[in-house]
């Protein structure tokens, strides 16, 4: 099959297999048929008593003010196109960061945007990344025939290794995707390391950094790159408003750049098309919402200590998290997807194996009363690992 992005408009393939089933409508079926987030889903959510715990997402939210304003909008403007609030919210953006509206695009979720630059990136050359990281939308061209992403090693320490990144660009390379902090790992790269990857990487190609965890690092700000935007790099950074404000199921996300790579990606998928009146109003009332920001932060720390106590009291180890979830090492012996299954047996659910790292498991933070149901479980599903 010839290859030709541009047939991919609104939804990469792989990423509406993962959700939709074969009629195309999202069901809560379907959801739980196919994917690495499948749960026992009531219409809108898990099953009560099932500790869902393999999505990253911020069950805390929608905070009480995007509540408000959900069904404000819903109940005033669900009839109509959301074209102002959309604008309202991109402006809102574009404000914050210091840049016009011409530098943002919001889309359903962030996926979608990273998608359509995965599409426009692969029309030029390949993508790069590390070996590890959150890579389902620049894999989304290879369903379309598109070219496979080219991968470097990431350090012992599961960092991402920025100087062979460095050189593995050459003339092929259209973009490289650097996720910051990274999923699964959790890890954060050093501001100034990563500040000066950027800068000399995007002279010779176009550098995408997706921050969706910024918000969770607590001093954010510092650890972005959308400063270089303003000075004039050729780098695009991803935010979504999934994590920290609680609206996974709400989508919204936007990518940030100039004006010419932003509407070079917009070329790839009718970004504005896909958003929609509640998801905006909850974005808008979230965005500055440091109330609830903070109050997420406080529960993603507390889970966290409590996961952090557990590897430890267990005999494991995880690496450092700057993010609402952990990367637990389970051992020489270890096997995520064993232990995901014997912890789905206490209705925990959490992440299996990454690529070939068998004994890396990924659990989110999530609400406290389900982790602490991890932490219970936590000493059973060892024991029936080590015997799977
Ligand atoms: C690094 C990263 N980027 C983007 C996304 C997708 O987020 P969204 O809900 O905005 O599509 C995820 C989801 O887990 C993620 O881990």
């Amino acid at each position: 099959m010839t290859y030709n992005p541009a047939r991919r408009l609104f939804l990469g393939g792989s990423l509406a297999a993962t959700a939709a089933g074969a009629t195309g409508i999202i069901t809560p079926a379907a959801l739980a048929a196919g994917s690495s987030v499948a749960a026992p889903h009531v219409m809108y959510g898990p099953q009560a008593g099932i500790a869902k715990l393999n999505a990253n997402e911020n069950p805390y939210g929608p905070s009480p003010a995007a509540l408000k304003a959900i069904a404000e909008a819903s109940s005033t403007g669900g009839a109509y196109y959301a074209y102002q609030a959309g604008m309202y919210l991109t402006d809102m953006i574009a404000e914050e960061y210091g840049l016009k509206k011409e530098n943002v695009a919001i889309t359903a979720g962030s996926s979608l945007i990273l998608a359509f630059a995965a599409y426009a990136a692969t029309s030029k050359g390949k993508i790069l990344g590390p070996d590890l990281f959150w890579d389902t939308t620049s894999k989304a061209p290879i369903s379309q025939g598109g070219p496979d992403i080219v991968r470097v090693p990431n350090t012992a320490d599961l960092d991402i290794d920025l100087d062979a990144l460095y050189n593995a660009i050459d003339d092929n390379i259209a973009m490289v995707h650097i996720c910051n902090p990274n999923n699964p790992t959790g890890k954060v790269l050093d501001t100034k390391k990563l500040q000066d990857f950027c800068i000399k990487a995007s002279k010779k190609t176009l550098v995408l950094v997706d921050e969706a965890y910024n918000e969770l690092i607590s001093d954010g700000p510092a650890h972005s790159m959308i400063p270089l935007i303003n000075q004039g790099h050729n780098i695009i950074v991803a935010r979504t408003f999934s994590k920290i404000y609680g609206l996974a199921g709400m989508r919204v996300g936007y990518m940030l750049g100039s004006e010419e790579n932003i509407s070079f990606i917009n070329q790839y998928g009718l970004g504005g098309y896909s958003i929609n009146q509640a998801g905006l109003a909850a974005a808008i009332a979230s965005f500055k919402d440091e109330a609830f920001k903070d109050f997420s932060r406080d529960k993603v720390m507390e889970a966290k200590d409590m996961i952090m106590t557990a590897v430890k009291a267990n005999g494991l180890t995880a690496l450092p998290s700057a993010t609402n979830f952990v990367f637990v090492n389970l051992g020489d012996n270890g096997d995520a997807n064993a232990f995901r299954a014997a912890m789905e047996k206490e209705n925990v659910l959490i992440r299996g194996q990454y690529r070939t790292y068998k004994p890396w498991s990924r659990v989110s933070t999530g609400k406290i009363e389900d982790v602490k149901m991890y932490v219970d479980a936590m000493p059973k599903a060892l024991e029936a690992m080590y015997k799977a």
